[in-house]
C-alpha cells in the first residue's frame, strides 16, 4: 500500500480482534492513502475501549465510519457514493449512526451535517480521541463534530490493533501533516503542519510487530525524509528549539538506521519521499543495511522546471536529475518510482514532452500517474485557471501510463535469470498452489509453494516476468531468515 492509493484495497472494510464483553458493532471503512488505513486501526483501537467490537456486514452495524480522501474529485465521490449506500442500510436499520472521518471531514466541516442529512459524526484526522466524547452528544441526539488539527497529535500512545493484515508487513506512522504546500495539493489543508512521533514510541511499535513475527514495517508520512524529534512541536517551530534539544535531535537518517540496527530480521520501507527534503544521509543508510530495502518512492509530479516552480516543488528538473544520478551512484540496485500529474494548469506540449523525457532519463521501475483535479482552496485552484482541456489532459496522461508501461516492463526484465531475496506474504492472487512476495526493490514476485509459509525469507531464481512481477522457483532460504 505504500503511501499509495492501492486501487484494490479501496474501501476495505476492516475487521479487528473481538474484545469480550463488547456488544455494539462498527463497521468501517477506508479510501485513499496508506495513512488513512492507519489510522482507522488507530479509530478501531480507541472504540474497542468503548464497548465497540467490528464487523464486515454494513446491515447489523451500529456505527459506521467512513475514512474519506479528497485528493482529487474521484475520491470524494466515491465516499459520496457509499454515504448514499449506508442511506439506504439506514432506512432499515434507523438506529444507525454514520460517521465521517479523514480529509473530506476537515475539508467540509459542518458542511458535511448540513448537506449529507445522513451524517451524525464528522472528525477531522486529528479528533480522533474525541470520539468517545462525540459518541455521547450523537447518543444524546446532537451532531458531532471536532475537526480542530493538532500540534502535536501523533497517536504514539495508541497501539492500533491490525488483524485485517497478512501478519508479515505493517505500516507504521512516523510523521503528520504536511509543511510543504504544493499548490495542487489538499493535504496541507486537510491534514494541517507537519509534525514528528516521538522516536521511543515508533520502536515500541515496531517492538511489538516484532514480537508478533510480523518481518516488514514501512515507516509512514506525507513526507518521511522531513522527520525530526527534537522533544515534540512541530517541523516549523525546530528553529526555536535550545541548543541542547538541537544537539539531541534524531533526524530520518538517524531513524532509520536505529531501527534498522535494532532489527536485523526485519526488513524497512519507507515512504512518502520527498525530493527537496531527501538528504544523501538516508541514502548511506540504505546502501549500508541490507535490511532497509532498496527502493524510493520520489514522486516529481512533472519533468518541467517551469511547471514544477507553478507548483512550488522547490526543486528543478536539473536538481532532481542530480538527486537520481546520486541514488544510482551511492544504491546501484535501486528502484525508483514516481507520482506524475498530467493537464497542470498552463501546461504546453512542450512541458509535457519535458516529463515524458524525464522519465526516460530516470528509467523508473513503477509509478502513480493521474491527471490533474482541481481542488478547492488550493493555491493553484485561487490563483489559476483549470485551463488543460480534459481531452488534453487525458491524451497526455495516456502517453504518460504508456512510457512509464514500457520502461517498467525494461525494469522487471532485468530481474530474469537472477536470485532475488523475497519476503513471503500471502497466496498468489491467481493461484493458490503459489506464494506472492516481494523483492527488496518492492517488485512482487510469485512461485510454487513448496514447504515455505508466510513470513518466511527466501531466495528465489527469476525465470520469466510480466511488466510488474516476476516468475520463479525458490531455491532456498536466504541469509535474513
Ligand atoms: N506527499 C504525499 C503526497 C500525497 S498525494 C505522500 O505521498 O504521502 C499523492 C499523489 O497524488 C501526489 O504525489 C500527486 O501526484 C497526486 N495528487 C495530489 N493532488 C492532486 C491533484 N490535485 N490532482 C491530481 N493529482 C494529485
Ligand atoms: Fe501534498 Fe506536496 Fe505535501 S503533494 S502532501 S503538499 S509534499
Amino acid at each position: 500500500m505504500e503511501k499509495i492509493i492501492e486501487e484494490n484495497k479501496q474501501g476495505q472494510s476492516l475487521v479487528l480482534e473481538q474484545k469480550t464483553g463488547n456488544t455494539k458493532k462498527l463497521f468501517i471503512e477506508s479510501y485513499g492513502c496508506a495513512m488513512n488505513f492507519a489510522d482507522s486501526e488507530v479509530v478501531a483501537s480507541i472504540l474497542a475501549n468503548e464497548g465497540y467490537n467490528t464487523t464486515q456486514l454494513l446491515e447489523e452495524a451500529d456505527l459506521v465510519l467512513v475514512n474519506t480522501c479528497s485528493i482529487r474529485d474521484k475520491a470524494e465521490q466515491t465516499v459520496r457514493k457509499r454515504l448514499e449506500k449506508y442511506n439506504a442500510v439506514k432506512r432499515i436499520n434507523p438506529g444507525m449512526k454514520v460517521g465521517v472521518l479523514g480529509c473530506m471531514a476537515e475539508r467540509l466541516k459542518s458542511q458535511f451535517l448540513e448537506e449529507e442529512k445522513i451524517v451524525d459524526m464528522v472528525i477531522g484526522p486529528d479528533a480522533y480521541k474525541d470520539l468517545p466524547n462525540l459518541l455521547k452528544e450523537v447518543e444524546e441526539g446532537r451532531d458531532a463534530i471536532n475537526v480542530i488539527l493538532s500540534k502535536d497529535e501523533t497517536y504514539g500512545d495508541i497501539s492500533p490493533v491490525r488483524l485485517n493484515s497478512n501478519g508479515v508487513t505493517a505500516f507504521v506512522s512516523i510523521t503528520r501533516g504536511c509543511d510543504n504546500m504544493c499548490t495542487f495539493c489538499v493535504v496541507p489543508f486537510t491534514r494541517g503542519r507537519e509534525r514528528s512521533r516521538e522516536p521511543q514510541s515508533i520502536m515500541e511499535e515496531i517492538a511489538d510487530l516484532y514480537s508478533k513475527g510480523f518481518k516488514e514495517v514501512t515507516l509512514l508520512g506525507q513526507n518521511v525524509d522531513s522527520y525530526l524529534w527534537y522533544g515534540g512541536g512541530l517541523k516549523k517551530d525546530y528553529v526555536k528549539a535550545s541548543e541542547m534539544q538541537k544537539a539531541t535531535a534524531t533526524d530520518f537518517a538517524q531513524l532509520l538506521g536505529m531501527v534498522a540496527e535494532a532489527y536485523p530480521k526485519m526488513r524497512f520501507r519507507f515512504s512518502t519521499s520527498n525530493p527537496q527534503d531527501m538528504h544523501e544521509s538516508v541514502l548511506h543508510v540504505i546502501a549500508k543495511y541490507h535490511n532497509v530495502c532498496n527502493y524510493i518512492h520520489l514522486p516529481v509530479q512533472s519533468g518541467s522546471t517551469r511547471i514544477l516552480k507553478e507548483m512550488n516543488r522547490q526543486h528543478t528538473r536539473e536538481e532532481y536529475m542530480a538527486l537520481i544520478d546520486k541514488v544510482k551512484a551511492i544504491i546501484p540496485d535501486c528502484a525508483i518510482s514516481q507520482d506524475m500529474i498530467s493537464g497542470f494548469p498552463t501546461e504546453t506540449e512542450e512541458d509535457h514532452k519535458d516529463t515524458l523525457t524525464l522519465m526516460e532519463y530516470v528509467k523508473y521501475d513503477f509509478g502513480y500517474m493521474f491527471a490533474y483535479s482541481e481542488r478547492p482552496g488550493t493555491l493553484a485552484a485561487r490563483k489559476m485557471e483549470d485551463d488543460v482541456p480534459e481531452e488534453v489532459k487525458k491524451r497526455r496522461l495516456q502517453e504518460v501510463v504508456d512510457l512509464q508501461q514500457e520502461i517498467s516492463m525494461e525494469r522487471t526484465a532485468r530481474f530474469v535469470g537472477q536470485v532475488v531475496e523475497v519476503l513471503i506474504e500471502k497466496p498468489s492472487k491467481k493461484s493458490d498452489a503459489h506464494w506472492s512476495g516481494r523483492n527488496s526493490q518492492n517488485t512482487t514476485v510469485v512461485f510454487p509453494k513448496g514447504d515455505y509459509k508466510p513470513g518466511d525469507f527466501v531466495n528465489v531464481l527469476v525465470s520469466d516476468c510480466t511488466s510488474a512481477t516476476l516468475i520463479g522457483e525458490a531455491v532456498g532460504y536466504s541469509a535474513m531468515q
